[in-house]
């Protein structure tokens, strides 16, 4: 798991979507590219540092859920699983894929946030379901 910021919800094709957008140095993207699905879950406030540290330290290198309190659970549409202590859980499952393209940037906004080139793969996902506040 990992913590990310960037992406949006949405509609597209006739379906509620949120999409994320992974560099391809994560670990977590080796578990997106081999499943079908993933979950994206918001905290409460408290967690702040827990998610700061999922987002720092990678799990090529360590457990680093055992240095947090959060708790797999199940999850009830998709394999992938998702936290009790979310607040919001989105269960999606992949309805496309792609790596950004440098050729495509209009303006500077988007290519000066990869200096080592290393451009994020966009993931839509479709919500199949939703659960939270
Ligand atoms: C607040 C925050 C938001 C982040 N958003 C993203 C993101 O949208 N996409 C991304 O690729 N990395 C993002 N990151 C960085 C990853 O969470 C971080 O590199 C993480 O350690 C990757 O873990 P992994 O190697 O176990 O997958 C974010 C980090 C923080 C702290």
């Amino acid at each position: 798991m990992m913590t990310v910021a960037w992406g949006s919800i949405g509609c597209m094709w006739n379906r509620p979507f949120a999409q994320i957008v992974v560099r391809p140095q994560r670990y977590t993207m080796e578990y997106i590219e081999r499943s079908d699905c993933f979950t994206l879950c918001a905290f409460p406030e408290k967690y702040k540092q827990n998610l700061l540290h999922l987002g720092t330290v990678s799990g090529r290198d360590c457990n680093k859920l055992a240095d947090t309190p959060f708790t797999l659970m199940a999850s009830s549409s998709v394999l992938s699983p998702s936290y009790e202590e979310a607040s919001l859980i989105l269960e999606c499952r992949k309805m496309y894929a792609q790596n950004m393209d440098p050729q495509c940037f209009i303006t500077d906004t988007a290519s000066k946030v990869y200096p080592e080139k290393d451009y994020h793969r966009i993931y839509f996902g479709e919500i199949v379901k939703a659960f939270g506040v």
